[in-house]
């Protein structure tokens, strides 16, 4: 039987972080077993927000050797950058025409922006038709995300739903997010959602030093050394366990508990832990931006594949709405 397709994509607007990677790229790899895999770099979402031509591309590139590094295989996954499929943008305009502005209304990411008092460009608003042409130009059944992105993945499947009903006609398949409960939101180093607007991120690929340096500043309580802590409410704590073996996270949760352990130390072993887990990647990623042909070969395959399928599902909308010869 065929596979199912699963797609997701991450916006280059800043460099990935320990979020994205248990949140969003660990699992959406793991389906590499399981799945038809398309991920791509949402560099037309990263637009809404970043307005710089150096940083839009160094930051493509990030995101594209952070999915490699970690294991991407390009023969089962098709990488692709999202302006290499255009199509998307004929399929965003038609889905919006289908969409009233009250439900992007409602969409979290809007009402975030609007309650900060910032500026709101046309696409920051019109952000989730574009999220649901993504996904749903490419028939994906699996949208592996964060929690984060739920409600956007829910609102690709009201309007594949609401098109399918409109004309009679199964034109979309329905997506599913696929959030994993233990990493659905990471911390930052501040106890808020790591995040890249947020600044309070752990980035992928720092030399060790400079990953210490982060990791010391994340922000606890104010315990002294001898006082029991709780490794249930420790943002430290919490980072740990997405790096530990669960003996050492016992180990670790039984001192906490004890007594007698600072933070520092606490803070030490999340490094120590971190920089074992990160250490293979990190050569991995030095080697691949020692070669951006390779990755320039493996975008443009990618690309090439998903294209294919994007226009065919265009044929099928086009005949469907009206704009082609029915089908
Ligand atoms: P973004 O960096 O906003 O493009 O996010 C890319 C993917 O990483 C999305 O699926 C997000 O839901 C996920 N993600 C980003 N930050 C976090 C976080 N702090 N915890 C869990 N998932 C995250
Ligand atoms: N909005 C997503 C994020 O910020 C990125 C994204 C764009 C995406 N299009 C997508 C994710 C389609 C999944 C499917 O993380």
């Amino acid at each position: 039987m065929a596979r199912k397709r699963a797609l997701t994509g991450i916006q280059p607007s800043g460099v990935p972080h320990i979020g994205n990677l248990k949140g969003m790229i660990e699992p959406a790899l793991q389906l590499q077993e399981t799945h038809e895999p398309f991920y791509f770099i949402a560099s037309y979402h990263a637009l809404t927000s970043t307005k710089d031509a150096t940083l839009l591309r160094d930051y493509q590139r990030e995101a594209a050797l952070s999915f490699l590094a970690f294991g991407l295989d390009p023969d089962v996954t098709s990488l692709f950058l999202q302006q290499d499929v255009p199509e998307v943008c004929e399929l965003s305009w038609i889905l919006g025409c289908h969409v009233n502005t009250g439900v992007l209304e409602r969409a979290h990411a809007y009402k975030a922006a609007r309650d900060a008092g910032r500026e709101i460009n046309a696409g920051t608003f019109n952000y989730p038709i574009l999220m649901a042409a993504d996904i749903l130009i490419y028939d994906s059944h699996a949208v592996p995300v964060g929690k984060d992105q739920k409600q956007h993945v829910e609102m690709a499947r009201d309007m594949a739903a609401g098109m399918n009903h409109r004309y009679g006609a199964e034109i979309f398949v329905l997506p599913e997010p696929l959030i994993k409960a233990e990493v659905a939101t990471v911390p930052g180093l501040d106890g808020r959602k790591m995040s890249k607007s947020y600044g309070n991120t752990l980035p992928l690929f720092l030399p060790p030093k400079k990953l210490r340096k982060l990791v010391m500043k994340i922000v606890t309580d104010s315990k002294g050394v001898d006082e029991a802590k709780d490794p249930g409410s420790c943002n430290v704590f919490a980072l740990y366990e997405l790096f530990a073996t669960a003996d050492e996270q016992a180990d670790l949760a039984d001192r906490y508990r004890a007594g007698g352990l600072g933070y520092g130390h606490a803070k030490q072993a999340l490094f120590e832990a971190m920089d074992r887990f990160l250490a293979e990647p990190r050569e991995r990623y030095a080697e691949l931006s020692a070669d951006p042909e390779q990755v320039d070969r493996v975008l443009a395959q990618g690309a090439e594949k998903a294209r294919g399928i994007a226009q065919h599902t265009m044929s099928r909308v086009r005949g469907a709405i009206g704009l082609g010869p029915a089908r």
